[in-house]
């Protein structure tokens, strides 16, 4: 399954601050926000990842990212030149999706959940067709919001809804077959001239080919696209992590965990942030690994 993390758009919602920064490299508490649908995309089993960024984005995501390969990842790059909607995703990134399977998320989508890894690993391998994931909220006007039946099947998808039929969000992670590229071509710009990730979906609840997971109340999802919801994101993981000692997020610890790296490694990566605790969380980790056994 191939993955792409959009992190385009001008995060005009978060003026002053991304005038002069990305959004996706401000801080979630102890790391970028970029960080957050990174570590998702690598627990669903993602390896081979197209970032695609606004023009002035790029180089500090290349920067932080490289090529991926001390994660165990294969990280490469397309610019967004304007943002043109989510589904323009799948228009820059055909070539890197080629017939595959894919899962795209937003560069400001946080998810985190006791079992997510399996939720994910499971609807990853559900195909053909496309796998939505739904979460309930106080502010369905401001999402896509999925309508099901008593069976939990989907039956309506509406973007944004002035009178939503339910208070069920359609998060921004999504799960399609091969023929996601096609569907996205077909796609013509809604009324505020974007491409709508929500016509795609549309295309193929028409089929008969759309589903939707619950993400329940054990799980925590934010789109952290603005002020208040970047600092609830960043005390929610600040609370966990003093809470528990628990890092949401960190890439170099799902990396070793899930066997991408060595401990080895992982300790090297945390060595190179010594000064931070970020990087001491990286090296105790590598070494609670290192003490169970693995190299
Ligand atoms: C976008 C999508 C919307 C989705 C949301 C999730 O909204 O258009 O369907 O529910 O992401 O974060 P936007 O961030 O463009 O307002």
């Amino acid at each position: 399954m191939k993955g792409i993390l959009l992190a385009g758009g001008s995060g005009s919602r978060l003026y002053p601050v991304t005038r002069c920064t990305s959004k996706q490299m401000l801080p979630v508490y102890d790391k970028p926000l970029i960080y957050y649908p990174l570590s998702v995309l690598m627990l669903a089993g993602v390896r081979d990842i197209l970032v695609i960024c606004a023009p002035d984005s790029l180089v500090p995501a290349q920067r932080l990212l490289e090529d991926g390969a001390h994660l165990g990842l294969n990280i490469s790059y397309a610019e967004q030149p304007e943002p043109r909607g989510i589904a323009d995703a799948y228009l820059i990134g055909a070539d890197h999706v080629e017939d595959e399977d894919s899962a795209l998320i937003l560069g400001d989508n946080i998810f985190h959940g006791s079992g997510f890894q399996e939720l994910l690993r499971s609807a990853a391998e559900r195909q053909p067709g496309c796998t939505l994931f739904g979460y309930p909220v106080s502010d369905p006007e401001r999402f896509a919001i999925g309508e099901t039946d008593d069976r939990g099947n989907l039956v309506s998808i509406e973007e944004k809804p002035l009178g939503p039929r339910s208070n069920n969000a359609v998060t921004g992670l999504y799960l399609y077959d091969r023929d996601v590229v096609e569907i996205a071509r077909q796609t013509r710009p809604s009324a505020r001239g974007e491409l709508e990730i929500t016509d795609v979906n549309r295309a193929y609840l028409a089929q008969g080919q759309a589903r939707i997971e619950h993400l329940g109340r054990g799980y925590m999802w934010i789109d952290a696209g603005t002020p208040s919801s970047l600092l609830q994101a960043g005390q929610y993981v600040e609370f966990l992590a003093s809470l528990q000692g628990v890092r949401v997020a960190c890439v170099e610890e799902v990396a070793a965990r899930m066997g991408l790296i060595s401990a080895q490694d992982c300790w090297e990566l945390g060595a190179r942030m010594t000064n931070s605790d970020y990087g001491a969380y990286v090296m105790s980790i590598a070494d609670d690994l290192a003490e169970a056994g693995r190299t």
